[in-house]
């Protein structure tokens, strides 16, 4: 239907007679003259039609916005001082000899350069009108290309690309099972996989080396910006490759990646950091290394102090009393210090206190501080000597239980980070290591793999596994790129004796452990190489490169805050017939009765 994309034509194409199809993206008529500016997928050109042609002028006198177009006509210059430098087919026009209307179209519910007026929701229900936006297919594109690169890389590499099935049974990744009823099991339910996890391992029991699949991955959590229901993975497993050998491919890789979607290059070899000093020093296991504040610990200066909000942290050993220092934080309104306060309030911080140091030399005039009064001057000397604090400063302080300071003081590291304009350009890639292979769950009382049940503690920690799991370090690892995680992964347990001590620790029972990994366990008896594997969230990746605000804004139909779908309402209530050939009564919730 055409010789040529709209956005490919240029000065090269000049006395050119060409067609083309695509979208009117404006018409205007300018006394006489009808233009049109036709999109397609590379671009726009902007064609010409005069009153010679009064057929063809005729019809293109009732084109509207979004009427599909076809187009005949020559390419020649544009007039002197209406050449468009801001477009590639800018020096051009078409002059428009021909013209076919291939499709009307009604007004759209937004125009296009007027997206921002509606809400998400309303985007999201005409989701094929907002893909339309060359920004939109902008970062489409560069999605397709990022596959692209990395497929490329890994069958460079020798990895064998290979499915996994969807209906399969609940892998544990921590999140909620989408379920999926069976029409010819009544009772019975498949479970939507949460990730491969339990498959490529399989996979390298047998023999297959090198795996990799660019796969859908369904997780019934509570969504976030950074979190959809249903999201892609780059999932990658190995067969006789230890971490060190996995890191370092897999940051060549995304190396590799960068360079070629980006032309930037990332640092080599990718800086590491242990799970603990991430902690410490960031709050965060995913720190964003683009900001150069960091927490420091002050709960030894604190555990005398009459003020019971931070002695009672300081002296509880699950407990954590950390200064973060702003320089020049003295310029912070009042109004701000609140805002701040409430922000940290979302993490569950009960306050935030400061303290403003005008002048040092001062003495305890030259502070000014809500929790001055609590603190004996060698304590006040001490803090300021810790976190360095110099003349106009401010230094925050959060003290609870660890877990709450650092998620609080960890975000607001960030945000005041972004507010106050210190984060460095570019790009920070780590890797965290030695992450816990267990993490104490309060609620259930009892043991929660940080990764997964089927990750590697460190082999000289074998022994006290059972004895102090608090202590034992996994063989797991993070990439992490400007504060976000990236992927992860980490070496397996091989032998079946360790995975049972495992599954035992965490509370599984020989039962339950046959009944739902009992696969998993006879095949380890039956010649498993050693494993190494991670996945990366290709979602995030993507989002990460083209600088979108969310997942949703690389994904070409994402679901809402609420997992739902405007564009075809799902999800939806089944047919009576449907609900009874699979044995399912509904019972609705009490409110809708
Ligand atoms: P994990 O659960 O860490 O590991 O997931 C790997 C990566 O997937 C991305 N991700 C998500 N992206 C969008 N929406 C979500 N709801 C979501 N959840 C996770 C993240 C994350 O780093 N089987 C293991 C990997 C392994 O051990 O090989 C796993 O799934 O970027
Ligand atoms: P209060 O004694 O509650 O008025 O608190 C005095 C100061 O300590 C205020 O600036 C509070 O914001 C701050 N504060 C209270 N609880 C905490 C906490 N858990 N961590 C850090 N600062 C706190």
């Amino acid at each position: 239907m055409r010789t040529h994309y709209c956005g490919h034509l240029n000065a090269s194409h000049i006395g050119q007679e060409v067609e083309i199809v695509g979208w009117a993206h404006r018409r205007r008529d300018h006394g006489g003259v009808i233009f049109i500016d036709l999109r397609d997928r590379e671009g726009l050109v902007q064609v010409v039609y005069d009153p010679d042609l009064p057929e063809v002028f005729a019809t293109a006198e009732q084109v509207r916005n979004e009427f599909v177009l076809r187009v005949r006509g020559l390419v020649r210059a544009r007039p002197e001082g209406t050449v468009n430098p801001e477009l590639p087919s800018g020096e051009i026009e078409i002059l428009g000899r021909g013209l076919e209307v291939l499709n009307r179209a009604e007004p759209p519910p937004f125009q296009l350069d007027e997206h921002e007026r509606v809400s998400e929701e309303v985007r999201l229900r005409y989701r094929y009108i907002d893909l339309r936006r060359p920004e939109m297919l902008n970062k489409i594109r560069l999605r397709s290309a990022v596959t692209r690169s990395l497929r490329h890389f890994l069958d460079g590499h020798g990895f064998l690309d290979i499915e996994t099935p969807m209906l399969t049974k609940a892998t544990p990744e921590g999140a909620r099972d989408y379920l999926v009823p069976s029409r010819t099991h009544p009772g019975h339910f498949y479970a939507l996989p949460q990730s491969p996890q339990l498959f490529k391992q399989l996979l390298m029991m047998s023999g297959m080396d090198r795996y990799y699949q660019v796969v859908r991955c369904f997780r019934d959590e509570d969504l976030r910006a950074d979190r959809q229901p249903e999201f892609t993975q780059l999932d990658i497993e190995t067969s006789f490759m230890n971490e060190e050998e996995l890191m370092e491919m897999m940051e060549a890789m995304i190396r590799e990646l960068v360079r070629d979607v980006l032309g930037e290059a990332l640092p080599d070899p990718f800086p590491r950091m242990s799970y603990e000093e991430a902690m410490r020093r960031f709050g965060s296991d995913r720190p964003d290394l683009r900001c150069p504040l960091e927490l420091v610990d002050v709960g030894d200066l604190m555990s005398g102090v009459e003020f019971k909000v931070f002695s009672g942290p300081a002296r509880d050993p699950n407990g954590r009393v950390a200064a973060l220092r702003l320089p020049n934080g003295c310029e912070l309104s009042r109004k701000e210090i609140d805002d701040y306060t409430k922000f940290v309030g979302i993490y569950g911080a009960r306050g935030l206190a400061y303290i403003k140091v005008n002048e040092l030399a001062g003495g305890r005039e030259g502070l000014q501080s809500p929790i001055l009064k609590f603190l004996p001057d060698e304590v006040v000397d001490a803090i300021m000597r810790r976190t360095g604090a110099r003349d106009g400063d401010l230094v925050f302080f959060g003290a609870d239980k660890a877990s709450v300071v650092n998620e609080a003081l960890g975000a607001l590291r960030v945000r005041l980070g972004e507010d106050r304009g210190l984060m460095a350009p570019g790009w920070h890639p780590l890797w965290v290591v030695d992450f816990p292979m267990f993490e104490w769950d309060e609620k259930s009382g009892r043991w929660n793999s940080l990764h997964h049940p089927f990750t590697s503690p460190k082999e000289e920690q074998l022994e006290r596994l059972e004895s102090d799991p608090a202590s034992c370090l996994s063989r797991a690892y993070d990439m992490v790129l400007n504060g976000t995680e990236l992927g992860g992964g980490s070496v397996r347990i091989h032998r079946v004796e360790v995975q049972q001590r495992v599954f035992k620790l965490l509370g599984i029972g020989e039962e339950e452990a046959q009944e739902k990994f009992g696969f998993l366990l006879d095949a380890l008896k039956y010649g498993c190489p050693p494993h190494a594997g991670l996945a990366f969230g290709l979602d995030r990746l993507v989002m990460l490169l083209t600088g979108a605000a969310s997942i949703r804004e690389v994904m070409a139909f994402p679901k809402t805050q609420t997992a739902a779908c405007p564009l075809t309402n799902a999800p939806s209530e089944a047919n009576p017939a449907q609900l009874r050939e699979l044995s399912i009564r509904v019972r609705r919730p009490q409110t809708e009765e």
